[in-house]
């Protein structure tokens, strides 16, 4: 396929019309050729773009340190990385400056994971057969069932990305919901989402630290958080605010990423696979199950059911990390998809129409890649650690 088309591409070079001549050429004019070969990516990535997500190369080229200026986003990274222990960063530094190291993080990559993952950024339990983006809606449409969700209430989403559950949740149960972010950039894009779907006059976003919500108290008739609140320097201060804008007799569900019971915090193996997660996914630091267990019944909740949904999943939830696993379907996260992005987004770098940095950007995201499925594989980690739980009548 590339042969026939770099072929093509040969026949519209004027005067070069074999191959010494090109190669010759290649050499004098190495940004005419990066250039040709940025169309022949895009060209390439086209076909899965219907398929994926409505974000082309050129959406994550542009898109790439979201409100940062583009002049400054080699400078974010280096600020961002210096959070990390694999840095020399401390654990209480990412703590103090979280909304500062969370936004870099989400202005950095919001961009690639739109491209990669598609509007909704989480993770789901899969049965055989299910694609990805079928088990992603049925982990959604889990939640809403598990809230009780009734038409007409209003839901709040406590860190909603660009809003894809948001839609599929108020869609799936006629509810009007609430985006709270603190991502201005991934606001912006969300209210795009919200007219093209069409829910932009019952649904809306604010934006907002969710260790501090500008809602008045039992505002809401049900919250939920999808792999969001992991970002909160403290669980116990994020799930009270939760607590205090919530109904009382109503409920709160959520699927947060936590190290599992078989996690030893002196294993050396261990603590690079939680350090990888951490850098790679803008975490200060991520709770074991029981810690957020205790955070939530300390904020005053009832917890009704919780459970490690990854324990049962037929297909494991890091599958489409996993480089030995092939899938047309969710082609840009395969190792070959991820060999194209990574050359593409080094091309367009190289051409100035992806800001400088934005490579460091997709190496500390690969670094994402191996921690999970490795944390994944050895079950030491898991994205999916769910918990229903009710604010009492009196509470
Ligand atoms: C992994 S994304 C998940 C997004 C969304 N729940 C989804 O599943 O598509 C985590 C989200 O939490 C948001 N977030 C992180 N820290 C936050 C904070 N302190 N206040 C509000 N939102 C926050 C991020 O901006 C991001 O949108």
């Amino acid at each position: 396929m590339f042969s026939k088309k770099a072929a093509t591409v040969f026949l519209f070079l004027p005067k070069e019309r074999n191959f010494s001549a090109f190669h010759a050429n290649c050499e004098k004019q190495p940004r005419k050729i990066i250039l040709i070969l940025v169309l022949l990516l895009l060209l390439f990535q086209i076909g899965y773009i219907a398929r994926m997500s409505k974000a082309g190369a050129l959406d994550l080229a542009s898109g790439v340190g979201g409100k940062i200026d583009k002049t400054e986003v080699l400078s974010a990274v280096e600020k961002y990385e210096k959070y990390h222990v694999c840095y020399g960063g401390e654990e209480e530094e990412r703590k103090a400056n979280y909304a500062d190291m969370v936004n870099k993080y989400y202005d950095l990559v919001t961009s690639f994971y739109e491209f990669g993952w598609g509007e909704s950024f989480h993770f789901a339990p899969r049965w055989k057969g299910e694609s990805l983006r079928e088990s992603i809606k049925r982990h959604e449409h889990f939640l809403a069932l598990q809230l009780g969700l009734k038409s007409g209430q209003k839901v709040l989403d406590v860190g909603c990305g660009i809003g894809g559950p948001l839609r599929e949740i108020a869609q799936f149960s006629s509810t009007s919901v609430t985006g709270l972010n603190n991502n201005e950039y991934q606001i912006t894009r969300g209210k795009e989402l919200n007219r093209f779907a069409r829910v932009d006059k019952t649904c809306n976003f604010v934006k907002a630290d969710f260790m501090k919500m500008p809602f008045p108290d039992n505002s809401f008739d049900a919250v939920y958080a999808i792999e969001a609140t992991c970002h909160a320097p403290d669980a116990y201060g994020c799930y009270k605010e939760i607590y205090r804008v919530l109904k009382p007799g109503q409920y709160f569900a959520a699927y947060e990423w936590c190290m599992t019971d078989a996690f030893d915090p002196n294993n050396q193996e261990h603590k690079k696979i939680k350090a990888e997660i951490e850098i790679g996914d803008g975490l200060p630091d991520i709770r074991s199950t029981r810690k957020c267990l205790e955070a939530l019944k300390q904020a005053g909740f009832e917890v009704i059911w919780e459970k490690d949904l990854a324990v049962d999943s037929p297909l494991p939830w890091y599958l489409p990390l996993d480089t030995s696993h092939f899938s047309l379907s969710s082609f840009r996260l395969t190792s070959v998809g991820r060999f194209v992005t990574r050359n593409m987004v080094k091309a367009l770098e190289f051409v100035g129409l992806a800001p400088k940095g934005s490579q460091r950007v997709q190496d500390f995201l690969e670094k994402a890649a191996e921690g999970l499925a490795a944390g994944g594989r050895k079950e030491i980690f898991t994205p999916m650690y769910f918990f229903l739980a009710s604010k009492p009548q009196h509470g």
